[in-house]
């Protein structure tokens, strides 16, 4: 009886693998197969298959997988301290908070650290919420902010924010780039505005600096605070500390996360100085947030960033892919190495490069792959995503 019954058990775990099924509540499709571990620009599946991550880990991987500088503070920190909060001192967080905002080059700012993405946006609008009394939020047409009640208050995907319409805040959309909608909108009742300098799961859509300037002197006239989700934009991904530095633009706050601490969870709401001095003790907190582990995988990115000098590395990434790209049938959307490839046979191309084990990203827009690699992906996995995507016309043009 028993025999049998451990003879059952042990065939219902081989059908669970087979058919995928899994204690994990499922959230998106996973590529079909399962990693086992990454190296820098790559990461290699458990039947010893490496993949070219162009796809970056989500846009996380901003240093690469599992880079020894970073996976060395990382140890070294486990050995010392995993974690106290933020009732104890402790001399890595204040460190970690000067090395961002000498980083983002914004000496006055003070750094909130919490957790997610979605974590840092909740806080930046419930910021601006007490400061300014208002309740009403605007954002963009297409913008992505996160999962959270204030978050999918001002994201514009239907699908996700619809079943929680009741429980959302009062907020309305811009289209972006449009100047003289920007300033006929009256933002008199505005707590804040927020936006992805470039919209990226919308499928690599850049704010225009004009549009950007005349929303910083609308937002700055009403009294409403400005806030630059840089989740994506952040961290070197610009060829800049962020896309306040690439466009000159200062806003009130600045989220980041994702490749802020190369993958360890970790973010940040960077506050004006204005900003700050508008907030209380206690008003601000995490548990998790600042934990010296990430603080230590965080202060490691930044001194990889500049060691290996990442911020040219973004900007040589576009300029080579924009470049042989050029005469192809295709639009290269967004700056740096956070790039959209506009086709129309999009699927077509992700297929093909996924059969030559190159990974990349999809977003909302079916037209548009998203190309958002560790900042230092090498000239070599450059050149075969190149070579792959010119193939792949070739094979087209001869098959019409
Ligand atoms: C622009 C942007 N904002 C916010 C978020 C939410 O971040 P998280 O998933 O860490 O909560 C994301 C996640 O993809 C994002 O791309």
């Amino acid at each position: 009886m028993r025999r049998a019954l451990r003879a059952g058990l042990h065939i219902m775990h081989i059908c669970c693998i087979k058919c995928s099924m899994s204690a994990l509540q499922s959230t998106y499709t996973p590529f079909p197969f399962r990693i086992s571990h990454g190296a820098g620009d790559q990461i290699i599946s458990d039947s010893d298959q490496s993949y070219l991550d162009f796809y970056g880990g989500h846009c996380v991987a901003s240093t690469g997988h599992s880079h020894p500088a970073v996976v060395q503070a990382i140890q070294a920190q486990a050995a010392k301290l995993i974690f106290y909060s933020t009732a104890g001192e402790l001399a890595i967080r204040e460190q970690a908070a000067q090395a961002l905002i000498d980083f983002a080059r914004w000496p006055d700012a003070k750094v909130f650290f919490c957790n997610s993405g979605a974590e840092a946006n909740e806080n930046a609008l419930k910021i601006a919420g007490k400061i300014t009394g208002r309740k009403r939020l605007v954002s963009l047409e297409k913008g992505w902010h996160g999962r959270s009640t204030l978050c999918l208050s001002v994201t514009d995907d239907d699908k996700i924010t619809r079943p929680y319409a009741h429980w959302l805040a009062a907020s309305t959309r811009l289209p972006i780039n449009d100047i003289a909608a920007a300033q006929a909108m009256d933002f008199s009742d505005v707590a804040a505005v927020i936006l992805e300098p470039i919209q990226s799961m919308a499928g690599i859509r850049a704010c225009e600096l004009a549009f950007l300037q005349a929303l910083r002197d609308a937002t700055r006239k009403a009294g409403t605070l400005l806030i630059f989700d840089e989740i994506q934009t952040g961290i070197g991904r610009l060829g800049t500390p962020f896309a306040a530095n690439f466009f000159g633009v200062q806003p009130d706050m600045i989220t980041s996360a994702k490749g802020l601490a190369s993958g360890v969870p970790m973010a940040a709401v960077l506050l004006s100085d204005a900003v700050s001095a508008a907030l209380a003790p206690g008003d601000l907190g995490s548990t998790f947030g600042a934990g010296p582990i990430a603080c230590a995988a965080m202060l490691a990115t930044l001194g990889v960033i500049a060691e290996e000098q990442l911020m040219p590395r973004a900007a040589h990434i576009e300029s080579k892919i924009r470049s042989e790209l050029a005469a192809l049938p295709l639009a290269i959307l967004g700056h740096g190495a956070l790039l959209g490839l506009k086709l129309a046979k999009a699927a077509q191309l992700k297929s093909y490069l996924f059969e030559r084990r190159i990974l990349l990203g999809t977003s909302s827009d079916p037209s548009v792959l998203r190309l958002m690699p560790p900042l230092n992906c090498t000239d070599q996995a450059l050149a075969t995503l190149i070579d792959a995507i010119r193939y792949f016309f070739q094979i087209q043009e001869s098959a019409a």
